[in-house]
């Protein structure tokens, strides 16, 4: 063979590979309005950017047959790129080969890739689209599972790793993405489940559909799987993008500042009559967020699931930081199961990756009640209480308007280590509201009272006298607990020279193998 020929191999292989399955199957995948894998890889990255690992990697499996259907790159894209210039690694299953199912090969592609970016300290970006385990393999198939979810263990909170279901993510395959930092799920063709409709009728006799079982909506909104969910493939890349720029590549660096001409002392004086008079009236803790962040840009994560509290990524003066703040708009933003594990598990995020947290408080409290007890509030509770107090990177607290009982000291309190905590004059910080207090303390007196009318007047005077000398912020203030008292409208200057002033804090934890939060 001539060179010349040598190098029209070459040509003709990776024109070969690029086929994948193979233009029919290509083409089923675009009748299902769904991209290829490629063209989801070109969308991702820079343009012209991504460099391709392992695409003349082909199976060894002998069992059925098998050996007669081969395909260059054996399902799997692999290899590394850039978004915005930084480098990211990646991998995205080819429905168009054996239906992206995950063979000994393919495991070992993923896990180079894994491997490559732990050495660079890049994040790892994962597109599922697959039909589970090959059958044809058998164990080693499991075993390239396991391989890859030890990767994911060992990565967890070195580098950042994001997953994107844009297909089928079935069986055992789902603990992949359910070991990396955040799934996105658009919503139709994407679904999770770690057994499928048709398991599920055999073994329950319920009779459900795919969507119904695990699709986006499902686990955006109920299960919390998903921390997006996107109309279609095209966003979620766009989003995968626009996470990434928030982002440091990994544990040992910040995440990069971007320029912004938002003036750091732009007063929002909106802000000072945002907070209804009447303290049971709902606000949007949205309204607040934009108002105050670098050019009104705030990336919510979990915007469908437990809406009492809202988190995200937002940027003051160019750089990143985490917020988590109580949504008085949905049940009045009490701290319950769900939205104390959405916080937890974002506030873990945060400090793994050098992130500063800002929380936005005005929390009635814990939801009380069986339902929430028998569910264990105790324990996911806990799980937020210790994630702020185990974190170490800047910690800015503002409360806004309510602070109450258990509640105030899980939202980044003073006391568990708040850096700087900051309150609105329109803050209530007590062990519980007027009237339950009230209640409480005179409930024997209370009783003895006849007339309806005395009853309530009695009522009204105790709750003011509880209210003037408990329902602001200046009692917390005056045992340093708070350690200032802003103008609203001045949030966003008094955040951005908090995070200036803290932005070479050090605070090591003692030293063990890891921690038991509450799980
Ligand atoms: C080998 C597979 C495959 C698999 C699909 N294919 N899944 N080949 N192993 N797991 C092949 C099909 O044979 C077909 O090949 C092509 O991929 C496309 O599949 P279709 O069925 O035609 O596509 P569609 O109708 O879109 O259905 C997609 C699907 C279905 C819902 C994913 O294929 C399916 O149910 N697959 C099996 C899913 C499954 O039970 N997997 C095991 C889960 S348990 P041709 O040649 O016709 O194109 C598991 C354990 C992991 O994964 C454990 C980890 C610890």
């Amino acid at each position: 063979m001539s060179n010349q020929d040598k190098v029209k191999k070459l040509i003709d292989l990776r024109a070969e590979a690029k086929l994948g399955g193979g233009q029919k199957r290509i083409d089923a995948q675009h009748n299902k309005g769904k991209m290829t894998a490629r063209e989801r890889i070109e969308m991702l990255l820079d343009e012209g950017s991504f460099e391709e690992f392992d695409m003349f990697v082909t199976h060894r499996c002998t069992n059925f047959g098998l050996e007669k259907t081969k395909f260059l790159g054996d399902g799997v894209i692999t290899g590394h790129g850039t978004i915005d210039g930084r480098v990211v690694y990646v991998f995205a299953q080819d429905f168009t080969v054996f239906g992206g199912s995950l063979s000994e090969t393919f495991a070992q592609k993923i896990c180079k890739v894994m491997d490559m970016a732990m050495k660079v300290g890049a994040p790892v970006i994962g597109l599922n689209d697959s039909g589970g385990a090959r059958i044809q393999e058998g164990v080693t198939s499991l075993a390239g599972y396991a391989e890859i979810f030890q990767r994911n263990i060992m990565a967890s909170g070195v580098i950042p790793q994001i997953s994107a279901i844009f297909g089928p993510c079935a069986g055992g395959a789902v603990y992949s993405p359910a070991l990396t930092d955040f799934i996105m799920m658009t919503e139709e063709n994407s679904y999770m489940f770690v057994t499928g409709p048709k398991v599920v009728k055999t073994v329950t006799g319920e009779d459900i559909s795919t969507d119904d079982l695990g699709g986006g909506k499902v686990h955006a909104t109920q299960s919390g799987v998903s921390h997006f969910l996107l109309e279609n493939e095209e966003e979620g890349l766009m989003l995968i993008r626009k996470l990434i720029s928030y982002l440091p590549q990994n544990n040992l660096e910040e995440a990069p500042i971007t320029e912004t001409n938002d003036p750091i002392d732009r007063l929002e004086d909106s802000l000072n009559e945002i907070i209804p008079d009447n303290p049971n009236m709902p606000y949007d803790v949205k309204d607040v967020i934009h108002s105050i962040v670098d050019d009104g840009e705030f990336l919510e994560v979990h915007r469908n699931y437990a809406k009492n509290m809202v988190v995200g990524f937002a940027k003051f003066d160019g750089q990143s930081v985490g917020i988590v703040a109580n949504q008085p708009n949905y049940l009045a933003g009490v701290l319950d199961i769900e939205s104390s594990k959405k916080a937890a598990r974002f506030v873990r995020f945060l400090d793994s990756f050098n992130i500063p947290i800002i929380t936005l408080v005005d929390v009635p409290g814990f939801m009380p009640g069986s339902q929430q007890e028998r569910g264990g509030i105790i324990i996911h509770g806990a799980k937020l209480l210790f994630a702020y107090g185990e974190a170490t990177v800047p910690k800015i607290t503002i409360t806004l308007r309510k602070s109450y009982g258990g509640a105030h000291d899980v939202m980044s309190s003073k006391q568990l280590r708040g850096d700087l905590n900051y309150a609105w004059p329109t803050a209530e910080i007590a062990v519980m509201g007027a009237a339950g207090a009230v209640e409480v303390l005179h409930g024997r007196k209370l009783r003895s009272i006849e007339s309806d009318e005395e009853r309530a007047k009695f009522v009204q005077e105790q709750e003011e006298e509880y209210k003037e000398k408990f329902a602001n912020p200046y009692m917390a203030a005056s045992y340093g607990y708070i350690d200032d008292v802003i103008e609203p409208r001045n949030t966003r200057f008094r955040i951005i020279r908090g995070l200036q002033s803290l932005a070479t804090k050090k605070v090591v934890n003692p030293p063990k193998k890891h921690s038991n939060i509450p799980l």
